[in-house]
């Protein structure tokens, strides 16, 4: 386990080092990531390379005994090279660059870009290949951070123009999978195609870029592909000046404008960056457990959190200030979901630049309080439980299916205006800790049959292959929930024009003969013997084929149709959920699908705010996490659970876990 924060040691006096260093031990901090944003003094001038400061920084830390994780500096380009080559500026659907001042303002294809920042690595790469302090590299920062997954320059036009020919050998293809006969958009060659830039109907309605969706689709996935080839460009420079350390790149949880499953293909390790309220939102605990789910699936093994957060957030105007006892809860929160490594965001905050309000483990005048205490204390705590729980994985018999196909094709069209791709799946994964249990984030490619449940929603973009693996999983006993939208597309993003839910109609037993958008209507009503719940943006009306109703519409005029069925195939079950549904009703439901799939929470009747995250140790018993994310004391239930590792107390019975707290039952 290691414990470590982002340090800026080019934001300080050098005369400073040794007193951050020092605290650093002081406080069992082992790690930290530096100059990610630190090229202009890398590279003051190009080829003119200074390492001598970072070399200092390094010494000083490592004489500490603190490693690093060096960032290749690629986020932040500074003045001198974007002024020296033209057409390396990220530029926007306008057409407008997206000039300088602040960061991440480069474009992935421009080749004088990719020379630039193959050479900063592979100068890195060279430098400090052997340096027994560096431990590992991250590759830029936060790829897509600041809207710039997209560009609409030349060199993306012709980027995307080389792609589409791979994908579709001739210009007719592409014309049919768009489906370009519409409003005349049909290319004579592939040379024409456009970007999904500003056009005529842009900004009507309140949407912007109304575009062909084949194209839009095609667009974004072709920019994970440039933005992969962009990553594997650094590594490869850094494995060619002959650095074996591993490779990773800062993640950014639930974030879903790139496809995470392939990006992460090209990194040693993922990483993250977990802040849970800051100036723009307050996650949800289930949010920040779902972000780390998924970070855990990406290679299905442990993750770093490279920055978590330490204080008070914010660029114009700042969070709330993280009350005693949350920085602790938020690492073990990560570290039960699968974190082998927390790096807090940043040491210090710092006294000038966009960040000032972005607060640290320490305040501007570099004096340790609060907050470095709590630190400290939660550095030791979780360094002793990693050495009593070393080889341990969280284990879950659900998985929850994330596609990032779908979430694009979600993103530009919809359906309707309350409607979002993540905030479905976070739903779904909420009623699963009412229930008390945690489930894996897959892809619909992995091996699906360690599971006894998988949950699909609203998976609509779905290919024939896709569909015979999810009847084959069931027919083998394995349960299955899809909801209302899956199945209703081809994989070019046409609507599909077989009957509903499509490719998923034999196996749900079920045939969707109309369906409703929320958007002026009132909430409809939910009903079932066990369910009371409402549907306030999306109602499929249901027709059973095969299956047996669950739930029905109480209202308007769907009175009485089927909302929610479940339908025996082979061995297993297929549920087919027609609409959303408020908190109280997704949790009534999944708590009657784990039942019927035999998964039993690891306590019962956890009080809401609890959460449980249930471990494997190597030597097969469990270990049990349990995280009270309430300010207030919560009761917990007797379970077969014996001892609280982190306390060394034992329980039994009824017992009280503290606000805030967390306990490790084993
Ligand atoms: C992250 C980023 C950091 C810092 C932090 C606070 O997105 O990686 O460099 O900017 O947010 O804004």
């Amino acid at each position: 386990m290691l414990i470590g924060a982002d340090y800026y040691p080019e934001h300080w006096p050098a005369s400073r080092w040794e007193t951050d260093a020092a605290m650093m031990e002081q406080a069992g901090l082992t790690v930290v990531r530096l100059a990610e944003f630190a090229w202009a003094k890398l590279e003051p001038e190009e080829g003119v390379y200074d390492f001598s400061w970072l070399d200092q920084a390094l010494a000083v830390l490592s004489a500490h005994g603190i490693r690093a994780v060096l960032g290749t500096p690629t986020a932040a380009p500074p003045k001198w090279l974007m002024d020296r080559y033209e057409g390396m500026y990220n530029v926007d659907g306008y057409g407008r660059k997206r000039g300088f001042g602040s960061r991440r303002h480069y474009c992935f294809n421009s080749p004088d870009y990719q020379n630039a920042a193959r050479r900063i690595a592979a100068a890195m790469g060279a430098h400090y290949k052997n340096h027994p302090a560096v431990l590992g590299w991250q590759i830029d920062n936060e790829f897509g951070c600041h809207n710039d997954e997209v560009c609409y320059c030349e060199h993306c036009r012709r980027e995307f123009v080389r792609w589409l020919k791979i994908k579709y050998a001739t210009v007719e293809e592409l014309n049919r999978a768009w489906g370009t006969v519409f409003w005349s958009q049909t290319y004579r060659s592939f040379d024409e195609v456009i970007l999904p830039g500003y056009a005529q109907c842009d900004g009507e309605n309140g949407r912007n870029f109304c575009h062909n969706p084949g194209l839009l689709l095609d667009y974004m996935r072709c920019r994970t592909d440039n933005i992969c080839a962009f990553l594997q460009m650094q590594v490869d420079a850094l494995r060619q000046a002959g650095s074996r350390q591993p490779v990773t790149h800062n993640f950014m949880g639930t974030y879903d404008r790139i496809d995470y499953f392939k990006l992460a293909k090209g990194v040693d390790f993922v990483s993250w960056d977990n802040y849970i309220r800051h100036q723009w939102q307050a996650y949800p605990f289930e949010e920040a457990a779902l972000a780390h789910e998924t970070m855990r699936g990406l290679k299905k093994k442990k993750f770093w959190v490279m920055e978590q957060q330490s204080g008070p957030a914010g660029w114009s105007v700042m969070g709330d200030t993280p009350r005693p006892g949350q920085l602790r809860l938020w690492s073990w929160q990560a570290y039960a979901h699968g974190a082998q490594a927390i790096v807090y965001f940043r040491w210090r905050a710092c006294l000038f630049g966009a960040e000032q309000y972005w607060h640290g483990i320490l305040d501007y005048d570099g004096v340790p309080r609060r907050r470095y205490r709590e630190v400290a204390q939660t550095a030791g705590e979780l360094t002793r439980i990693d050495t009593l729980l070393s080889g341990g994985m969280p284990v879950n018999e659900t998985a929850l299916i994330k596609s990032y196909d779908n979430a694009f094709s979600h993103r530009f069209q919809p359906h309707n205006p309350k409607f979002d791709y993540n905030a479905l799946l976070l739903s779904y994964y909420e009623g699963l800790v009412r229930n008390g249990v945690s489930c894996d984030v897959r892809s619909i490619d992995d091996d699906l049959s360690p599971y006894k449940l998988i949950i699909l929603p609203a998976f609509q973009l779905l290919t024939t292959p896709m569909a015979k693996k999810l009847e084959d999983y069931v027919s083998r006993g394995g349960q299955v929930v899809v909801s209302f939208r899956s199945g209703a597309r081809e994989w070019n993003n046409q609507m599909t024009e077989r009957t509903l839910p499509g490719l998923l109609r034999d196996l749900a037993g079920v045939t969707v003969t109309e369906f409703n958008s929320i958007f002026y209507g009132e909430p409809i009503a939910v009903q079932g013997p066990h369910m009371a719940a409402t549907a306030s943006i999306w109602c499929d009306l249901l027709e059973p084929d095969t299956a047996e109703c669950y739930a029905r519409y109480a209202g308007d005029y769907c009175e009485g149709t089927a909302a929610i069925t479940v339908n025996c195939y082979g061995k297993g079950k297929a549920w087919y959920v027609g609409c959303d549904l408020d908190k109280d009703g997704m949790a009534v439901l999944l708590g009657d699908i784990l039942k019927g799939a035999g998964i039993a929470p690891p306590v019962r009747g956890l009080p809401d705010g609890v959460e449980a995250v249930l471990w494997k140790q190597e030597n097969g018993r469990k270990a049990l996490f349990l995280l009270n994310h309430a300010k207030t004391p919560a009761v917990i239930p007797a379970s077969s659970f014996s001892c609280n590792l982190l306390t060394g107390e034992p329980v039994s019975g009824e017992w009280t876990l503290g606000g805030y707290e967390t306990a490790v039952l084993g």
